[in-house]
């Protein structure tokens, strides 16, 4: 049985602004009227330009921006009826997010070992020597030598870092990892061997992606439904291969346009070698 975790109705967020008109006020439609689900093991990408929504969207599902209306359903259960400090408490262990930039996201002035044990202590996983077993177990599931622990986040590479991020969002039992354009800051090889990481992951612990780009190349071998946004509204959605192949609408075929020759090629390129 294939088992939805996230729904998503009807959703949508308006952002109410000064207007450069004297006394005016502007609403802005950043997510009109949005509904998709994501099923159990798979990644639902989240493409569209810059302003369409996204992390408008991501937000709303991580509870750090109110709804305007609609609703969020996380496993069958409404969130953003979502009160209780517990039970807010309780979602935000199986609802993580990895942000952009991975710099700005780790705290500069502590070690990786206390960046990835911060959400175990939030959570209280268990003693001093429980936390340093899971800490050491999760930065070899993200591939990164042991000693690592002990440096600071500006000693390491982007792609480095963003593979903390990736092991602090998997820290508890996650169910759903919130990714937004979380390779856009790093160089196509990186990129690659990021999605590499992510999808083996996602093999070994059944992680539900939502995963937010403005690329749609970098999702078309990866994820398995897409959903397409402009200027706040869903404008197509579908599996991946059908996107590609059939787009329906304008918008869309003009972001399977712009994707660079070249970069298709390199990709094809990378994919075709051991790295
Ligand atoms: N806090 C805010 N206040 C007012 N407008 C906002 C706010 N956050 C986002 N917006 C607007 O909402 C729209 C969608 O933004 P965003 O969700 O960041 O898009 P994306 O992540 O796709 O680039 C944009 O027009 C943006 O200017
Ligand atoms: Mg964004």
């Amino acid at each position: 049985m294939n088992k939805t975790v996230l729904e998503v109705k009807e959703l949508r967020k308006d952002y109410t602004v000064k207007s450069h008109k004297k006394g005016k006020k502007k609403v802005i439609q950043a997510v009109n009227n949005v509904s998709f689900s994501v099923i159990k093991g798979e990644t639902l990408a989240v493409v569209g330009e810059s302003g369409s929504g996204k992390t408008t969207l991501a937000k709303m599902i991580m509870c750090f921006e109110k709804i305007t209306s609609g609703s969020i359903l996380f496993n069958g259960e409404n969130i953003s009826l979502l009160k209780e400090k517990k039970a807010i408490k309780d979602f935000r262990k199986k609802v993580q997010m990895v942000h952009q930039d991975p710099t700005s996201s780790l705290n500069p002035s502590k070690t990786i070992f206390q960046i990835i044990e911060e959400p175990l202590k939030v959570h209280k996983f268990g003693d001093k020597n429980k936390c340093r077993e899971k800490v050491e177990e999760l930065i070899q599931l993200v591939e990164l030598p042991l000693d690592f622990l002990e440096r600071y986040p500006h000693t390491l590479s982007g792609g480095q870092k963003q593979r903390v991020g990736i092991a602090r969002a998997i820290a508890l039992d996650s169910e759903l990892i919130i990714l937004d354009e979380p390779t856009s800051a790093l160089d196509v090889s990186v990129q690659a061997k990021i999605i590499d990481l992510l999808e083996r992951l996602q093999k070994e612990f059944s992680l539900s992606y939502l995963f937010i780009t403005h690329d749609l190349a970098l999702v078309k071998n990866f994820a398995d439904k897409v959903i397409v946004m402009q200027l706040g509204n869903l404008v197509e959605q579908g599996k991946v291969a059908d996107i590609f192949n059939e787009p329906k609408k304008g918008y869309t075929r003009k972001l399977i346009k712009s994707i660079p020759v070249v970069e298709q090629r390199e990709q094809e390129y990378l994919d075709s070698i051991e790295i």
